[in-house]
């Protein structure tokens, strides 16, 4: 049979207090409804039937900047009032093939675990629940079972009885069922409760009064049933998802300082014996080498770090390529499109961007190096600035191998210095001094000395 899945994403999620539909909130810079996508192409469902209604465009917007074989299996159905998940699911039905498996996940509850959705689909023969033990079950739809045990039904927080409320056994919302049963019995529910809602759980008593099978699943971990509702919970599951990649880190054997204080937004891969210092961020892929060791408070996207590299405390690196045994920060800024060789030293208040430094050349303190090539074995001395933009363009510096740049020199781009080139401290470089390999150049005003000067003294009042 083949499977469908129906995602529950048209509430409006009052209690977010925000302007941005909930499912686009974000666990790990990445949206809820994102997560939940990626995790449900897993499963190569044939397609996935999306119920939007509260802010749908601006849903449907930031579909578009989703991968495109996730967009490619999505149908949008709308859901113009929202009258309950029942009603929801309603949407989907003239959608649903005649005979596959349905499988309906919320939205909101981002970290669902495949694991879950795979027990449910192959489980399910009318209807199977992913069911979960709450300590604390407020809020949720309690699971009622007969004297064998078998689901009689599920009945909402808000339509409990006493003892009802006190049963920890919970409906997750999840949910398997039949394109067939979703067409005969969808229909037939009722919105007489508490909300006056279509419930989708009401499902499972009419089923079960109709003798069809209604099964559960236990969920393998609570936590990944969990569903954002407020901010207070969105940070809760941010960290549930953070923690799982520091074990998976430390699985792998890096070292962190604190498991609590690293965050992944994206893919951190690392070679053998990696250390990583507190307060780190990694975004997008990031690749570090073996033995590279991150200091605290770095943050580092879309990144390569080759073999045995130091990147020094509150460094930023972003788009940079690495090469082996660099050493980097503390207080680096590393911006889009770098490209280091091995043995490169950007030292503290360095700014790079578009910058491509040959082998063994350092940049200590103090400058900015941007569209710059320059060669290896060059010393950039401190205070050192390729002045890259004339107001209007951007312009390329280019810098020969073993050239020595003193401190405080401004280079003035488009500009070229040949290899072995001295340049003097306070030098303004620019293309118009023409030179040869291994010139010494120095442009600097003549020192005059004023004898016994007299420094201005204050006026009396
Ligand atoms: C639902 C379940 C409850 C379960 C809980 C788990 C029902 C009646 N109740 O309650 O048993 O314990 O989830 O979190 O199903 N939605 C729509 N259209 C609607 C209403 C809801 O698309 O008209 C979507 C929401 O966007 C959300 C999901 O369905 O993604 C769940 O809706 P929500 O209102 O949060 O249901 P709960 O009251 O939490
Ligand atoms: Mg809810």
């Amino acid at each position: 049979m083949d499977l469908e899945v129906v995602v529950l994403a048209a509430g409006e999620g009052k209690r977010m207090n925000s302007c941005k539909p909930k499912t686009l909130h974000e666990i790990a810079k990445k949206p809820m409804l994102l997560h939940v996508l990626e995790t449900l192409m897993r499963l190569n469902p044939q397609r996935i039937h999306l119920v939007l209604g509260h802010k749908q465009d601006i849903v449907e917007e930031a579909l578009k900047s989703f991968p495109q074989d996730i967009c490619d299996k999505i149908n949008i159905c709308t859901q113009k009032e929202q009258l309950g998940t029942g009603h929801a699911l309603m949407q989907a039905v003239p959608f649903l093939q005649a005979d596959s498996k349905v499988l309906v996940v919320y939205g909101d509850i981002p970290l669902i675990a495949l694991q879950d959705l795979n027990n449910l689909v192959q489980n399910c023969k009318d209807l199977c629940i992913l069911t979960a033990k709450y300590d604390d079950p407020t809020g949720y739809g309690r699971i009622l079972r007969d004297e064998n045990n078998n689901i009689k039904a599920i009945v909402e927080q808000k339509d409990c009885t006493s003892a009802q409320l006190l049963i920890k056994e919970i409906n997750t919302g999840i949910i398997c069922t039949t394109s067939a049963i979703a067409k005969q019995y969808l229909s037939l529910l009722k919105n007489n409760n508490a909300q006056k809602e279509y419930y989708l759980t009401d499902l499972a008593a009419l089923l079960a009064a109709d003798h069809k099978q209604v099964s559960s699943c236990e969920a393998v971990d609570y936590k990944y049933t969990l569903g954002v509702n407020n901010k207070a919970q969105l940070q809760q599951l941010e960290r549930i998802y953070q923690q799982d990649c520091a074990n998976e880190l430390l699985a792998q054997g890096v070292t962190l300082a604190d498991a609590k204080r690293i965050d992944i937004r994206g893919k951190l891969h690392c070679g053998s014996d990696v250390f990583i210092d507190i307060n780190c961020v990694f975004e997008g892929q990031v690749t570090l080498g073996n033995n590279v060791h991150i200091g605290p408070g770095c943050i580092i996207k879309d990144t390569i770090i080759a073999d045995n590299s130091v990147i020094s405390a509150y460094s930023i690196i972003e788009q940079s390529t690495l090469n082996k045994n660099n050493t980097i920060g503390p207080f680096a800024r590393l911006r889009p499109g770098n490209n280091f060789a091995d043995n490169v030293h950007v030292g503290n208040f360095v700014e790079c961007k578009k910058a491509s430094l040959g082998q063994g050349t350092k940049a200590g303190h103090l400058s900015y190096l941007g569209d710059a090539t320059i060669g290896s074995e060059v010393n950039i001395g401190a205070g050192t600035i390729t002045c890259n933009y004339d107001g209007a363009n951007k312009h390329q510096t280019i810098i020969g191998n073993d050239v020595f740049v003193g401190s405080d020199s401004q280079i003035v781009a488009p500009c070229e210095i040949k290899n072995k080139v001295t340049i003097g401290a306070g030098t303004t470089m620019t293309s118009h001094i023409a030179h040869q390999e291994g010139d010494l150049i120095v442009t600097r005003a003549k020192a005059r000395v004023i004898e016994k000067y007299k420094r201005p003294t204050k006026h009396k009042k």
